[in-house]
């Protein structure tokens, strides 16, 4: 297996800026208290212990930490990381690959775990368990199995869907931790914390405004401060204001809530199209012209959590808040009006 079979992350934009902005270290990571509380009693437990730490599953929508998280247990805890993903383990070789590499301690990271190949998952459990791997070679008569004794490793899952994790799977990870979204005041911190290391002057109101629209979530409020930072160069004297972040804002359509443009298209086509719901997830994806994935994973849990939407056994339906939001009028006020 070459090298880079590490080094390949998935489908994350991650470029330069993203990298620098990543926390090292538990005290550097803002919020989700809970669940570094956790993490760091595992660590220090395992570490009194003389002992590899426990299998961890991280699990949360996009862009809120959860690659930031494995690499931070990976060093809290002196470990090697290695990296990989569900996809990326096409073959049960590929597996024995990855996994007869590791030193004794190592981090595991694999990523979007619920796309594992649910054969591949099952030379997974006893590699979990027991730390062995039985790997059947040859075929027909001469097929044997044989056992490969491996060493104790972590292995640090994360998923976008914990819904669609095999119980088997989970069941051999101690504890879910599940990551929520950001409040606007930890997402300042963020904001500030990013602009201190990049060298961007930004001041409490900037933050706040760039954090009220970051849909909770990390990674945006990091690439809204590189777009601010931009305006603020070109059209001011660099330094992000409240103003600035607003104006810089609202050029590229990110409304006051954060809803982007996909989301105001979903939540058009609910009322426009389908009277407001309930509607099923395929039809919806059809009429934005979007992943139905896409949709359930990025753009829901955030219009739900705001109160946009309601996800219900016949599909979804549109808040009052929504029809508020698009600027239409609420199916029970028409009634009024006649
Ligand atoms: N708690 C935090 N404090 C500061 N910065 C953070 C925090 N969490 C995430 N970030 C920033 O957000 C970026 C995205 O985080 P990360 O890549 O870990 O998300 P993810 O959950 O793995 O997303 P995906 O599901 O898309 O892989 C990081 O590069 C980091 O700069
Ligand atoms: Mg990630």
């Amino acid at each position: 297996m070459s090298e880079n079979f590490y080094q390949q992350t998935t489908a994350e934009p991650k470029g330069a800026f993203d990298v620098s902005l990543r926390p090292p270290v538990f005290s550097e990571f803002i919020g989700q208290e809970k669940v570094k509380d956790r993490l760091l009693l595992m660590v220090e437990a395992a570490r009194k212990r003389g002992d590899v730490l426990d299998h961890v599953l991280l699990s949360g929508p996009p862009g809120l930490g959860k690659t930031t998280l494995a690499n931070i247990i990976a060093r809290a805890s002196g470990a090697q990381l290695h990296t990989t993903s569900g996809p990326q383990i096409e073959k049960a070789g590929d597996l024995a690959g990855v996994l007869t590499n590791l030193q004794k301690g190592d981090v595991l990271f694999i990523d979007e775990i619920h796309r594992l190949h649910p054969a591949i998952e099952e030379y997974l459990y006893p590699a979990m368990e027991d730390f062995r791997l039985d790997i059947i070679i040859d075929s027909g008569p001469s097929a044997r199995s044989i056992q490969l004794n491996l060493p104790r490793f972590t292995l640090v899952g994360a998923t976008t869907r914990s819904g669609m994790l095999t119980a088997p799977l989970r069941s051999r990870f101690g504890l879910v931790n599940r990551l929520d979204y950001y409040t606007h005041e930890e997402l300042a911190q963020i904001v500030e914390r990013s602009a201190g290391l990049l060298d961007i002057p930004v001041t409490p109101e900037g933050a706040l405004q760039i954090a009220a629209r970051s849909r909770g979530t990390p990674r945006i409020c990091n690439a809204l401060l590189r777009w601010v930072r931009d305006f603020a160069q070109v059209r001011s004297d660099g330094t992000i204001t409240g103003p600035i972040a607003d104006q810089a804002l609202h050029m590229i359509e990110i409304d006051d809530d954060g809803l982007d443009e996909m989301d105001k298209r979903l939540l058009e086509a609910i009322i426009y199209k389908f009277q407001g719901g309930p509607v099923g997830l395929s039809s919806l994806a059809v009429a934005v012209g979007e992943d139905a994935s896409t949709l359930e994973e990025v753009h829901e849990p955030f219009l739900i959590l705001q109160g946009f939407l309601q996800r219900t056994p016949r599909g979804r339906v549109a808040l009052p808040a929504a029809y508020a939001k698009i600027g239409a009028t609420p199916p029970g006020d028409q009634q009024q009006l006649l």
